[in-house]
C-alpha cells in the first residue's frame, strides 16, 4: 500500500527497495543528472539494499560496458562530491543494461524477464520505477508497450516518472495525458519539473509559511510587482535540434518558471501533504489571466541572440549554431507579463523573463514592495534613480543561494542622508552543508511515493493555457530576429514592456 504521509516532513525518508528502469540510458540527462544523483544518494547512505538500476537504449552494450560508461559519467558530472572507488564498485553491482529499440513491442517482453531476474538477484520486492528520459515523441509508444506486457502493474508498486516537455501545446499535452491514463493511474504518474526540487525553490515555501512576518505583506496592498529572472550564459550547444522546436517560452516559462511563480503566489496549504500543496499550486495557475490575442504584443516579448563579441571572444548567433535553421524563428529569449485574477494579487504584474546567452547565469525572484506613501526626508526622495522604491526582497535561486532584503538606512554623518543597504541570508554560510541536487530530492521522493514536488496534469493544463495565446500569435508572426546580442540582457522591447507600467528590469 502506498503511504506517502509516513514521514510528512521528510526528515528520515524511508525508501523501499526497487528497480529503477531508465529509458534513454545512453542520453545526456541520464549521464549528467540521473546516475550522478543516484550515486550520490548511495553515497549519502539514503538507499536500502535491494536497489537495482536497469538502463535501456538502442546501443548494444553488456552490463559491464554500461557500468563503465556510467562510471565515466559520474566522475565527469558529479559536482562537489568525492568519487569513492569502493562505494562505486558496490553501487555498480546494482547497475544492469537491457538493450533494445523502445519502438519494438518485443523488447518489452525481454525487459519484463530482465526486471524479474534482477528482482530475484537484488531483492527489489517487486517495486518498479520507470523513468522516461527519451525523446518526447517516444513517450506514448513506451507507455503503451509497458501496458501491453502488463508492466504497469508489478508485484509491488509501479510508478513512472515523465520528463518535460509534457506535450508541445495544449492539444498534444492532452493527447499524452490520455495515452498515459489508459495505462497508469494518476497516483502512479510523476511528472518531473526539476525546478520544484531545487532547495532554494522549496525554501520559498519555508520562508512564506514558516514565518509570521512576511505573509501579511504578501499581497496587492504592499507588493508593487514581482520579477522572475532565469538567465543562462550558455547558448544551445548540442541541443540546437530540440531547442529549435521548443524555444525559450516552451522550454522554461511554460513549466519551470510558472511553477516558481505558483510557489511564490499560491495560498498557504492547510497541511504539508502532496495534494494539499498541489491543489494550491494548481488553483494559482488556473487564476492566471488568459491573454487575448490583441494583448500579446504588449504582454510578451520574443528574442533571439545574434553573433557578438563576448568576453573578448566571438560568440555565434543562434542561427549559426549546429542543427539550427539559418532563418530560424525560434525564441531564445522570452519575457511575459502575467496577472493573477484573485483577491490577493489583482492588478500586480508578475514579470517573467528567461534567455540563453545572457551576460551571466542567474535565477532569482525579486518582490518589489510599494514605496512609502510620503517622504519626510526632503533630500531623500523615495524613488531611486532606477525608478524603483527601496524595499526589495530578492530570493536567490542559483548560483548564489540566499535571500536579501533591501531597505534604506541613514548614512553615517551629519544630516539625514539615506542609502539603500541590504540584509543578507546565505545558505553556504548559514548552514555550511551541501544542498542535495534537485534530481536527488525528486528521485528519492518518487521512490518514497511522495508527489508533493511533482506536477499534476491540471497544473500542466493551466500552464499551457497561460502561454498558448502567445504561442499562437508568435507562430503567425514574422519576428525580426536576431534582436539581441549574445552576452546582453535581451531585446529592448522587453524593457519597453515594463516601462508601460513605470517599471524597469533590475540587473541581477
Ligand atoms: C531545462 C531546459 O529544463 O532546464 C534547459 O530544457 C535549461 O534548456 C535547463 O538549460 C535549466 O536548468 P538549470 O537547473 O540549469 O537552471
Amino acid at each position: 500500500m502506498e503511504n506517502p504521509f509516513e514521514d510528512r516532513l521528510r526528515f528520515e525518508r524511508r525508501v523501499p527497495p526497487c528497480a529503477i528502469v531508465i529509458f534513454g540510458a545512453n542520453g545526456d540527462l541520464t549521464q549528467r543528472k540521473l546516475i550522478p544523483a543516484l550515486y550520490r544518494l548511495a553515497y549519502e547512505r539514503r538507499f536500502p539494499p535491494g536497489i537495482a538500476i536497469i538502463g535501456n537504449s538502442r546501443t548494444p552494450m553488456t552490463d559491464d560496458q554500461f557500468r563503465e560508461k556510467m562510471r565515466e559519467a559520474v566522475q565527469k558530472f558529479l559536482e562537489d562530491s568525492p568519487f569513492d572507488v569502493d562505494l562505486w564498485n558496490d553501487f555498480a553491482k546494482g547497475l544492469f543494461y537491457c538493450s533494445g529499440d523502445i519502438g519494438d513491442p518485443a523488447m518489452y517482453a525481454g525487459l519484463k524477464v530482465r526486471i524479474a531476474q534482477v528482482a530475484e538477484e537484488r531483492g527489489t520486492a517487486g517495486n518498479v520505477l520507470f523513468y522516461l528520459s527519451t525523446q518526447p515523441s517516444q513517450y506514448i509508444p513506451v507507455v503503451q508497450n509497458l501496458g501491453a506486457v502488463g508492466l504497469n502493474n508489478s508485484a509491488g508498486w509501479t510508478r513512472i516518472i515523465i520528463e518535460k516537455p509534457f506535450g508541445h501545446d495544449t492539444e498534444s499535452s492532452n493527447v499524452l495525458h490520455d495515452a498515459v491514463r489508459q495505462v497508469f493511474r494518476e497516483s502512479q504518474v510523476y511528472r518531473i519539473d526539476h525546478y520544484l526540487g531545487k532547495e532554494t525553490v522549496q525554501n520559498v515555501l519555508a520562508f512564506r509559511f514558516g514565518n509570521g512576518i512576511f505573509e501579511p505583506l504578501w499581497n496587492r496592498r504592499y507588493v508593487s510587482h514581482v520579477q522572475i529572472t532565469a538567465a543562462e550564459s550558455i547558448g544551445v550547444g548540442s541541443r540546437g535540434g530540440y531547442y529549435q522546436e521548443a524555444g525559450a517560452l516552451r522550454d522554461m516559462i511554460q513549466n519551470h518558471l510558472l511553477q516558481v511563480m505558483a510557489t511564490i503566489a499560491m495560498e498557504p496549504p492547510a497541511v504539508f501533504e502532496p495534494d494539499a500543496v498541489r491543489d494550491e499550486r494548481a488553483k494559482l495557475l488556473r487564476s492566471i489571466r488568459t491573454l487575448k490575442p490583441e494583448d500579446v504584443a504588449t504582454h510578451a516579448v520574443a528574442g533571439q541572440y545574434g553573433a557578438a563579441r563576448v568576453g573578448g571572444e566571438d560568440a555565434l548567433g543562434f542561427r549559426q549554431e549546429k542543427g539550427v535553421d539559418p532563418e530560424s524563428q525560434t525564441n531564445t529569449y522570452a519575457a511575459m507579463t502575467f496577472f493573477v485574477e484573485n483577491w490577493r494579487w489583482a492588478g500586480v504584474p508578475f514579470y517573467i523573463r528567461t534567455g540563453k546567452r545572457m551576460p551571466k547565469r542567474v535565477t532569482d525572484i525579486a518582490i518589489q514592495f510599494n514605496d512609502a506613501p510620503h517622504s519626510v526626508f526632503v533630500d531623500a526622495p523615495i524613488m531611486s534613480r532606477s525608478g524603483r522604491g527601496p524595499n526589495l526582497l530578492i530570493l536567490r535561486i542559483q548560483p548564489e543561494e540566499g535571500i536579501s532584503l533591501r531597505f534604506r538606512s541613514k548614512q553615517p554623518g551629519a544630516g539625514m542622508r539615506l542609502r539603500p543597504v541590504s540584509m543578507d541570508f546565505n545558505y553556504g554560510s548559514s548552514f555550511g552543508e551541501r544542498s542535495p541536487s534537485a534530481y536527488e530530492t525528486l528521485l528519492l521522493d518518487a521512490m518514497a511515493g511522495d508527489s508533493t514536488l511533482y506536477t499534476r496534469q491540471d497544473m500542466v493544463d493551466a500552464s499551457w493555457k497561460a502561454v498558448q495565446p502567445v504561442l499562437d500569435v508568435w507562430s503567425e508572426t514574422k519576428h525580426h530576429f536576431p534582436n539581441y546580442d549574445a552576452g546582453s540582457w535581451g531585446p529592448q522591447a522587453s524593457e519597453e514592456m515594463l516601462q508601460r507600467r513605470g517599471h524597469t528590469w533590475r540587473v541581477p
